[in-house]
């Protein structure tokens, strides 16, 4: 038993092996009651039969929330706005959900008058973070347990044995080669024999994209629509944000686009080696840096760029409801005016192209850029650029 004490803990629960020892373990741990909490961002798992899993492993309560529609507007959707793509590499797919998870569970938690939330992320990466920092932010009153750096459980097996002594029921399934995480934006895989970063993966360990090799010979063109910066439709058919960012899983990873595989730092401080699917993500982020090429004035485009890498940054480490996260989604909110229109892209072979763009408020001129001699004489007369050129080379020529 421990010093602390808990009436009523709140734990994000899955129903797999990991979570439902830690039910067991909170009840015996604290002598408190669990409500089990699980969030649906699109993970494909079964949530039918969950709450009467809960139950039988002891929990008072168990909520599920559907929150697909939600990640993809609030969280997906923005990413793709501010172009936040950490190490220029990895679309963020795992730590954009992660506050949008831990935000429902304090409410949970408050709705159910529980005194402390419990999480099942282990002590070595990057989602203890994000979950606590969301924590702390939005429910500073809630306690929280993290009993993987807290028990003595070490391994699965550890965990398998558990579940043996207290008769824990657990669904048997294989044993897992990586950890997985997915949700609509992507699947994730590390660990298992990707700790070796010079090894491949096998290629039976892909989900949501087909490989290079079987994907169709001929491409398909799609169109994305946006207003606003926010992808609504796609070929001219709308779609809800959650609709639509499926829809392009499927069209895009049948043609193999969008795996990732690298080594990236996390927050902790340790190096990792991570392979991800994000087909959909992949084409979104492409189609809409092309269709701002034509509506961002181009002293805005290039300060929003800078703005990039720092915005992933802090989606990755966790600072989503921090007050510069705050600030900086306002400075991006005010550049995506104008990002309306549509964006043509060809998928074939595990790769994308942008094959065209066109939009009411572009602020391209065919007549201004020509090198024909017809256009715009008025508003651009080439004389001019003699004067341009001269001053600028002013200070150079000595
Ligand atoms: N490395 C990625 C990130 O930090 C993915 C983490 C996946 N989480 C997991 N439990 N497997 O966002």
């Amino acid at each position: 038993m421990s010093e602390r004490k808990f009436n009523r803990v709140c734990l994000a629960y899955s129903g797999g092996l990991d979570t439902s020892v830690i039910l067991h373990w909170l009840l015996d741990q604290f002598d408190c009651e669990v409500v089990a909490y699980t969030a649906d961002v699109g993970q494909q798992e079964e949530l039918s039969g969950l709450p009467e899993k809960a139950k039988a492993t002891g929990a008072l309560d168990c909520i599920v929330r559907d929150l697909r529609e939600e990640f993809v507007r609030d969280f997906v959707f923005p990413a793709i706005q501010g172009s936040a793509i950490y190490e220029s590499t990895y679309l963020l797919g795992t730590a954009l959900a992660r506050p949008l998870i831990a935000k429902h569970h304090v409410e949970v938690a408050r709705e159910t008058g529980c005194d402390a939330v419990a999480h099942g992320a282990t002590g070595k990466g990057n989602d203890q973070v994000r979950f606590e920092l969301t924590f702390r932010a939005l429910a500073p009153e809630l306690a929280i347990i993290a009993p993987w750096r807290e028990w003595d459980i070490r391994s699965r097996s550890d965990c398998i044995a558990y579940c043996q002594k207290y008769s824990i029921p657990v669904t048997a399934t294989l044993e897992k080669p990586y950890s997985i995480d997915r949700n609509l934006m992507h699947i994730s895989y590390e660990g298992g024999v990707l700790e070796d970063p010079w090894r491949a993966p096998d290629e039976s360990m892909f989900l949501l994209t087909e490989s290079v090799e079987n994907a169709p010979e001929n491409p398909t063109e799609i169109i994305i629509g946006y207003e606003k910066g926010i992808p609504n439709s796609i070929d001219g058919q709308t779609y809800t944000p959650a609709e639509l960012l499926h829809r392009l899983n499927q069209l895009a990873g049948a043609h193999g686009v969008g795996r990732v595989d690298m080594v990236e730092n996390r927050f902790v401080g340790l190096k990792s080696r991570g392979v991800y699917e994000t087909p959909g993500g992949t084409v979104l982020h492409a189609a809409h840096r092309a269709l701002e090429s034509i509506t961002l004035d181009r002293e805005a485009a290039h300060e929003r760029n800078k703005l990039a890498p720092r915005f992933a940054e802090l989606i990755y480490n966790g600072f989503w409801y921090a007050p510069e996260m705050e600030m900086m989604r306002a400075a991006i909110e005010v550049t995506q005016r104008n990002v309306t229109g549509e964006v043509r892209v060809k998928l074939s072979k595990g790769s994308l192209q942008i094959t065209g763009r066109r939009s009411p408020v572009s602020l391209y001129s065919e007549a201004m850029s020509s090198f024909e001699d017809a256009g715009a004489e008025d508003t651009y007369d080439q004389r001019d650029a003699a004067g341009f050129i001269r001053l600028q080379g002013l200070r150079l020529s000595r």
